[in-house]
């Protein structure tokens, strides 16, 4: 078990560069299973979801190996349908794999997917989408059981729209007999990079980033490189943690477009920001207000990923402000261990009820998944005394080498092994 020792106050300043993101790399590698062609992906984060994504990919056969930051993946030896459950269960993002591994194989075995524990997270718009293009599916002991003569394009409507089922229904189509129509499909900038990775290395895809995605099926796909899109939810942590220890740091490689909306709300809060090229400057040097309303919305509205932080953030405003997470149905878990920190914060369903106070008070957390855990460092970074966050493996699924990051701009944190 790991844990960071944080000694609060320090302000932040200089400036940081950003990883590749991981909700792009994660699809990208599923979708790398749907051709013989060798594929090398620039810039890829060190985190342990992209290497259990990897360790599923060569349990399939693939060929995947990280050469520095760039990851190359050979699937042309690809010889396996089976996702085995153990690792399954470790991330959300092997259920991806549904898509590309049946157009691969005409069959896929997978444990219902892990993730973080914030909801029930159910996997039937994916389910519903994959039936649409012709899979026969039946769910027994746990695993789902796929299997389809050929895939052939259709129409498909998503009752929400699901990141994920959007994705694994894109990959599904790519090499599908005829035109796939995802509609209500989710509009995430990672769903954009993802079919422009797929049209890299000959797909025929259009449309994402509106609601409506058009999928033409191609016969063969080629290899290729592809440097992701920078993860505007790193780059958005990063930003709040310099609104809340005070002082100015640049966001280096980040795109303000696909964080807006918490740009938009940071002004609000009484920060200085300012953009130049692929820079975000956040600068703060008093104790910010407080915004009365936010709510979580799929994109482009405000970031889910970035409720927990800016929670936290608001818990240290001046004033009173609420927050609802619309997405998730139990993404406030970290809220009573900021409590623990003297936060004043009430849950009510999907609504936090804050009343600000001073300063954090430095304690003892414990992460319970990724952006809460990466939100209890915030609040440890900005807190009068001494920090512990607990169970930082959490934390490491989604951040690459975040204690360096946030010491190189001053920040007093340490990791140890317990
Ligand atoms: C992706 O998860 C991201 N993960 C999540 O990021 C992100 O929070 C989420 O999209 C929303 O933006 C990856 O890309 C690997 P959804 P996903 O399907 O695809 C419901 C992080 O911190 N739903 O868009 O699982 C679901 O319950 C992670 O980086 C169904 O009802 O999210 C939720 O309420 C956490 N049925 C809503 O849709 C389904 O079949 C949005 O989920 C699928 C989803």
């Amino acid at each position: 078990m790991e844990k960071y020792i944080i000694n609060g106050g320090n302000k932040l300043y200089g400036s940081v560069g950003i990883q590749s993101a991981k909700n792009s790399v994660l699809p990208i590698l599923a979708a790398a299973v749907l051709t013989d062609g060798k594929v090398e992906i620039i810039n890829v984060p060190q985190i342990s979801d992209v290497k259990n994504m990897v360790k599923i990919l060569s349990c399939l056969g693939c060929d995947a190996v990280y050469e520095g930051d760039n990851l190359k993946i050979d699937s042309s030896s690809a010889d396996s349908c089976e996702i085995p459950s153990a690792l399954a269960h470790e991330l959300r993002s092997s259920v991806f794999l549904l898509g590309s591994v049946i157009s691969r194989f005409h069959a896929a075995k997978i444990a219902y997917p892990g993730g973080c524990d914030i909801g029930l997270r159910p996997v039937d718009l994916h389910l519903t989408g994959l039936k649409r293009l012709g899979v026969k599916i039946t769910e027994r002991n746990g695993y789902i059981l796929c299997k389809c003569d050929k895939l052939v394009g259709n129409e498909v409507m998503l009752d929400c729209p699901s990141v994920g089922a959007t994705e694994n229904i894109m990959l599904a189509a790519v090499k599908a007999e005829g035109v796939t129509v995802i509609r209500n499909a989710a509009r995430e900038p990672e769903i954009e990079d993802l079919q422009n990775f797929l049209n890299a290395i000959g797909a025929k895809i259009s449309g994402a980033g509106s609601g409506t995605i058009v999928v033409e099926g191609v016969k063969k796909l080629t290899g290729g490189q592809y440097l992701p899109i920078p993860d505007r939810i790193e780059a958005g942590t990063f930003l709040i943690a310099a609104a809340m220890c005070g002082g100015e740091v640049s966001v280096e490689g980040a795109r303000a477009e696909n964080i807006s909306s918490l740009i938009h709300k940071l002004r609000e809060n009484g920060c200085k920001i300012s953009m130049k090229s692929d820079t975000i400057i956040l600068e703060n040097h008093k104790r910010l207000t407080s915004v009365k309303m936010t709510e979580t919305q799929p994109y482009p509205g405000f970031p889910t990923d970035l409720q927990a932080q800016y929670t936290t953030l608001c818990a240290v405003c001046e004033g009173h402000s609420i927050i609802t997470e619309n997405l998730f149905e139990t993404r406030f878990k970290y809220v009573p261990e900021l409590r623990k920190m003297g936060a004043d914060i009430t849950v009510i369903n999907r609504n936090a009820f804050i009343r600000g106070v001073e300063r954090y008070k430095g304690a003892t957390v414990v992460a319970h998944d990724l952006r809460g855990g990466a939100a209890l460092v915030l609040a440890g970074l900005s807190a009068e005394g001494r920090s512990e966050v607990i169970d930082i493996s959490h934390i490491d699924r989604g951040y690459s080498s975040f204690e360096q990051k946030l010491r190189s701009i001053g920040a007093d944190i340490v990791r140890i092994t317990v």
